[in-house]
């Protein structure tokens, strides 16, 4: 029996984490739930999991019904000894603290919150055997992680990409997209910030950035496939000229129950099985840099290095609340992006630098858009 906490259960990911434990009773069993505003589904939650341990906004707290659950800090339950995995599934940077003290103490992450990796790797790099201790939960890396396995001589990663919302509308219509038009996911449904990253391919800069890190691979042995179909979620190539590839319908539970039953593989009815014949045949494309400017823009910067990184996840995520409020146009996310990169001074991020870059950056970002510059 793993005991896990999961940061974000009340979102898509923490979501369907629980759909995972409830389909492994006698594997996982739910010792913490972290939430925010959400305290309708976390009071179900609390209910059907029965959690030692809750934490969401403090202003929230009549509304939560406790029941047999402790209320405590992130930190403090996340330290707990009892438990063994903790699922990092909050947007931007907001378990950041949680995750650099959990893999310090040797906990386990299964972590979707690529923002961590994209922005933090330099403080990742001051724990020892790291990389051993966090399994990837979002489907790319989950994919080139299954994949690698017990292999040498990697050659190349290709991870795959849906396209996103707008994949089949010319880039001419782009000015006039609604958020609502770029929220309508063909293939995946995400939390709003994940799904508008998608259309403009920051998602996938952030994935190639997260799997360098994760796999300790140069930049120029990554690349990107357009794979409308989201069969294929990955793939990885060796020296010898041979692929392989990991398959499965679009559904992060697989992804997920990987990383919280790994090594184990178990059956699961709540993952239909793939049916190749009925598919017929895979469609790729190559990667469009006119759709898709966000893409090269973020990982030009990223290779910077230094304070370039976090300063891209920031200035994203202000940007995408930005479009989604409707104070922005969509061709406003990669203008104004280039305009905070080729603004910004580099410094060196530490653990006391990097939330003051990340709150700085987020500050300049809306500076920009509220003066219309
Ligand atoms: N969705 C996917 O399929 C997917 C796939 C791969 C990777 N990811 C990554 O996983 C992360 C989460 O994505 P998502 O789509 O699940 O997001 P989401 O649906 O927007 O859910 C976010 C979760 O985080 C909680 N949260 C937000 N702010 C918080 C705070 N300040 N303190 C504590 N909890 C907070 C929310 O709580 P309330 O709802 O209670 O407010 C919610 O439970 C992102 O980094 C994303 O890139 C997602």
């Amino acid at each position: 029996m793993k005991n896990i906490v999961i940061l974000g259960s009340t979102g898509s990911v923490g979501v369907q984490t629980l759909d995972i434990v409830r389909t492994f009773p006698n594997e996982l069993n739910v010792v913490g739930l972290v939430a925010n505003n959400n305290t309708q589904l976390l009071n179900k939650q609390i209910d059907e999991f029965q959690p030692d341990f809750i934490n969401f906004n403090p202003q929230l707290i009549s509304s939560i019904k406790l029941q047999s659950a402790k209320h405590e800090k992130n930190i403090d339950i996340i330290s707990n000894p009892i438990v063994d995995i903790i699922v990092v599934a909050t947007p931007s940077l907001h378990s950041l603290e949680e995750t650099l003290e959990a893999l310090k103490i040797g906990k386990t992450i299964a972590l979707a919150s690529k923002e961590i990796i994209v922005s933090a790797q330099s403080l990742l790099e001051e724990i020892e055997d790291v990389r051993k201790k966090i399994l990837p939960v979002d489907s790319e890396p989950s994919a080139i992680w299954q994949c690698i396995e017990k292999e040498s001589s990697i050659a190349n990663i290709i991870i795959t990409a849906s396209g996103g919302s707008l994949r089949n509308i010319s880039t001419d219509k782009y000015e006039n997209v609604t958020p609502e038009q770029v929220l309508n996911h063909p293939v995946w449904s995400m939390g709003s910030k994940i799904t508008i990253d998608s259309a403009t391919f920051a998602n996938k800069a952030f994935e190639v950035i997260e799997a360098k890190w994760l796999f300790d691979i140069d930049y120029e042995k990554i690349s990107v496939l357009v794979h409308p179909q989201s069969i294929i979620h990955s793939i990885v190539e060796f020296n010898d000229g041979s692929m392989k590839a990991q398959l499965a319908n679009p559904d992060m539970r697989l992804p997920i129950q990987h990383a919280l039953l790994y090594p184990e593989r178990k059956p699961n009815d709540l993952v239909s099985p793939l049916n190749l014949a009925e598919i017929g045949k895979l469609e790729f494309n190559e990667t469009d840099n006119h759709k898709y400017p966000c893409f090269k823009l973020i990982l030009d910067a990223a290779k910077l290095g230094k304070s370039y990184p976090a300063l891209i996840c920031a200035t994203d995520e202000v940007l995408v609340n930005a479009f989604l409020n409707r104070q922005i146009k969509y061709t406003d996310i990669p203008r104004y992006l280039e305009k905070i990169i080729n603004q910004h001074k580099p410094s060196i991020i530490t653990k006391d630098t990097i939330i003051q870059i990340t709150e700085e950056t987020r500050y300049k970002t809306l500076e920009l858009i509220n003066n219309k510059l």
